[in-house]
């Protein structure tokens, strides 16, 4: 598995944890298994997805349960079989068509893990399983062939529920992906950084950010949101503008890189030439260090997200962009105006990774805080949880107009919305490892690595 700038070490690093981290697995869903009376687990990568009426397909993403297994991300139509006490099976799909390359066999790291076996079709994979597959869940795509395959359930949610919970806690091997996708992205933003104080467009940021991380767009875990200027204010910014604006204000860029099927979720803001703008991203980016020095094992979520509305009362209050005080901001909901997102996530095989509101691996969930619809993770930090700190305040039209119209807009210092506008907005986000008595950048230590 290399990666651009990749070292001899975290060859070592990989080799020495994966088969730790691959009976975790064996052993978490072994006991899975037992509790919801299954024998075995197929577990598929995916499906190529056709272009409607072309014989193009859409660029593939493997399954996170998949994943969780084996590090291939570009291999359609592979398997994974378990049966606990057993080696497990890997399934490599070999295409033998002549417009394609055709998977190598894997070795790597973690084949020596597997028993590794290939099948040019369906048919041929099945071939490779036991027989019968009554006692056996299977997780993926629901394929046709499913129904001659005699599989006992597909994609049973009480199993899945109980796979997906415990991949919260990463194992070691799992955070030295994690790391590896944080180093990854920290040299994307690096030359994204450079590409904006060249004049770039976001479209030329983009692609200086593709290639500092070293990756095509299709093995990032999300599309970049690139916003200069205003289009900071809309969350999930998907253009990606051809030509630089005449004026150039700020960046908001929200872009992660991917190793091994894992994630990194990083966004910077920078200011072109503006110093009090700059100096709001600086007081940003002090909270989100006063939020990320409040985090370690046993902590609830969700008294992080509302301290991180109580901090953001403060910071607009000190900005003047405010006229009142932050216990008043934040029981008018006057900070939802500015932050109308949850201020972090798990993350992992996903960006925004599963099992965030779940109360326990057998069920129930945690429900947000009244008020907070957006808040994607409710649950109470343990040790080897990643999470994402990503505070924010942003100049949202369709929330500043309702604000207006309502007891908040006389709350709000309108000429200062009025004099920020264009700068778009602020986020700050970095990728934290929790430890029992605090937690781990991950972020800033990639950055600061050469
Ligand atoms: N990149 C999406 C998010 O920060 O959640
Ligand atoms: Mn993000
Ligand atoms: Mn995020």
């Amino acid at each position: 598995m290399s990666s651009v700038g990749s070292t001899p070490e975290l060859e070592a690093r990989l080799e020495g944890t994966f088969g730790a981290h691959l009976e975790a697995v064996c052993e978490r869903s072994a006991r899975a298994l037992t509790a919801c009376g299954y024998a075995g687990l197929l577990v598929h990568s995916g499906s190529l997805l056709g272009v409607f009426e072309d014989d193009r397909t859409y660029p593939f993403e493997a399954h996170a349960p998949f994943k969780v297994w084996v590090p291939l991300q570009d291999a359609a139509d592979c398997f994974v079989w378990f049966k606990p006490g057993a080696v497990p099976r890997l399934i490599v799909h070999r295409t033998q068509d002549y417009w394609h390359k055709s998977a190598d066999v894997p070795r790597d790291y973690w084949t020596p893990h597997f028993e590794v076996r290939t099948a040019t079709d369906r048919a041929g994979a099945r071939a490779q399983l036991p027989a019968d597959l009554s006692r056996a869940a299977y997780i993926g795509d629901a394929l046709p062939e499913l129904t001659g395959w005699g599989v006992g359930a597909v994609n049973p949610r009480h199993l899945m529920r109980r796979l997906d919970y415990a991949r919260a806690v990463k194992t070691p091997y799992e955070l030295v992906c994690l790391r590896e996708a944080s180093r990854l992205g920290a040299r994307g933003h690096r030359a994204a950084e450079r590409a904006f104080k060249a004049g770039a467009s976001e479209l030329e940021i983009e692609l200086a950010f593709l290639a500092g991380c070293g990756q095509r767009e299709q093995e990032l875990p999300y599309n970049p949101i690139i916003a200069l200027n205003a289009g900071g204010a809309v969350l999930h910014y998907q253009l990606l503008e051809k030509h630089p604006p005449h004026e150039l204000h700020s960046l908001l860029i929200d872009a992660g890189a991917e190793f091994a099927g894992y994630a990194s979720d990083i966004t910077r803001t920078h200011s072109y030439e503006d110093a009090d703008f700059a100096a709001l991203i600086g007081r940003m980016d002090q909270m989100q260090q006063a939020l990320c020095a409040g985090v370690r094992a046993g902590v609830d979520w969700r008294d992080v997200h509302l301290k991180a509305h109580q901090l953001t009362g403060e910071l607009l209050r000190e900005a003047d962009i405010t006229r009142c005080s932050a216990d008043e901001a934040v029981a008018t909901t006057v900070t939802s105006v500015f932050l109308p997102h949850g201020i972090g996530h798990l993350l992992g095989l996903e960006v925004h990774d599963v099992g965030g509101f779940m109360h326990s691996p057998e069920g129930g969930d945690i429900p947000r805080p009244d008020g907070h619809p957006n808040l994607r993770l409710t649950r109470v930090l343990e040790e080897g949880f990643v999470v994402t700190m990503e505070p924010g305040i942003y100049f949202i039209e369709q929330l500043l107009d309702a604000a207006r119209a309502d007891a908040r807009g006389r709350r709000i210092n309108w000429p200062r919305v009025e004099a920020l506008s264009k700068f778009g907005g602020i986020r700050i986000e970095d990728d934290l490892a929790v430890t029992r008595n605090g937690c781990e950048n991950l972020t800033r230590e990639a950055f600061r690595s050469p």
